[in-house]
């Protein structure tokens, strides 16, 4: 990490299936930054069969939002361990509510969100994406016979698990999570885009419907904005 950059403290906005996961993936892999998928630790839930796992169960089936109060506990307490490190939180917060509540939590920890990313992509495109997306569920790795191909068909790259879809992913349930999304989490941006409220996030919309516009301008941002160095780089020392 250089000495006076900021350390990356991002939150990644996006329709569902505007390519949140897949790019905090791609992030995650080239340097040294944890991640935090709010779908991903509500999915782990369900399989784990723990409490919140129960509850969220039917509402994700249906497409509709969990309850604020259960999702800001749930990632609070993973963000926690991760003080002054870099991190990249995807689908969290969805609501006004997650976001004051998480604003006031990261306040109280003087570790404010230093980036934001607005993935603008248009809803024939993701449509498309959805109804040909794979998952290896214990991961969180997405793929897709057009984009992200597996090495093998049907098959997690990393483990040799089989991948299976997502059972929100059919053409209704996807449609309440369109819809979720413009009620509840498109006026997000108003909030976070006060810009003398937060003098330390940058805040950047990422538009493209092609597959590789994207990443480069992301990749661009970290290295540029937050001097982070590829793992496994050499540094002088
Ligand atoms: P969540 O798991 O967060 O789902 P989502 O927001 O609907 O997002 P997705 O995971 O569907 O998509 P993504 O943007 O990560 O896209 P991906 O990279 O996979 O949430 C699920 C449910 O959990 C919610 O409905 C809700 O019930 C609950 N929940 C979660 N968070 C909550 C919260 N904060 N509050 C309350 N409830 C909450 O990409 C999609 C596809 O496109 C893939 O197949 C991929 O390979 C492909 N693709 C990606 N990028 C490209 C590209 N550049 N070109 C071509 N194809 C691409």
């Amino acid at each position: 990490t250089h000495a006076d950059a900021p350390v990356l403290r991002m939150l990644m906005f996006g329709k569902p299936g505007s390519g949140k996961g897949t790019l905090s993936t791609k992030l995650i892999t080239k340097y040294d930054v944890s991640q935090l998928s709010a779908g991903d630790i509500l999915r782990a839930h369900i399989t784990e069969g723990t409490q919140i796992g129960k509850v969220a169960e039917g509402i994700m089936a249906s497409g509709a939002l969990v309850p604020d109060d259960i999702m800001t506990k749930v990632i609070t307490s993973k963000l926690d361990p991760l003080r002054n490190k870099h991190w990249i939180l995807d689908g969290f917060p969805r609501t006004i509510g997650q976001a004051k509540l998480l604003d006031a939590h990261l306040r109280k920890a003087a570790n404010p969100i230093t980036l934001i990313i607005n993935l603008d992509i248009p809803d024939d495109v993701i449509l498309s994406r959805i109804s040909d997306r794979w998952v290896h569920l214990p991961s969180g790795r997405v793929y897709n016979s057009s984009y992200n191909r597996p090495q093998v068909a049907g098959i997690d790259d990393v483990t040799g698990e089989v991948l299976t879809r997502r059972p929100d992913d059919n053409p209704e349930t996807f449609a309440r999570r369109l819809r979720a999304f413009y009620d509840s989490t498109s006026p997000l941006l108003a909030y976070f885009g006060s810009p003398e409220a937060r003098a330390s996030t940058k805040m950047v919309t990422l538009t493209g419907a092609s597959s590789d516009e994207i990443w480069p301008k992301l990749d661009q941002i970290i290295a540029s904005e937050f001097r982070l160095k590829p793992r496994g780089a050499i540094t002088k020392t």
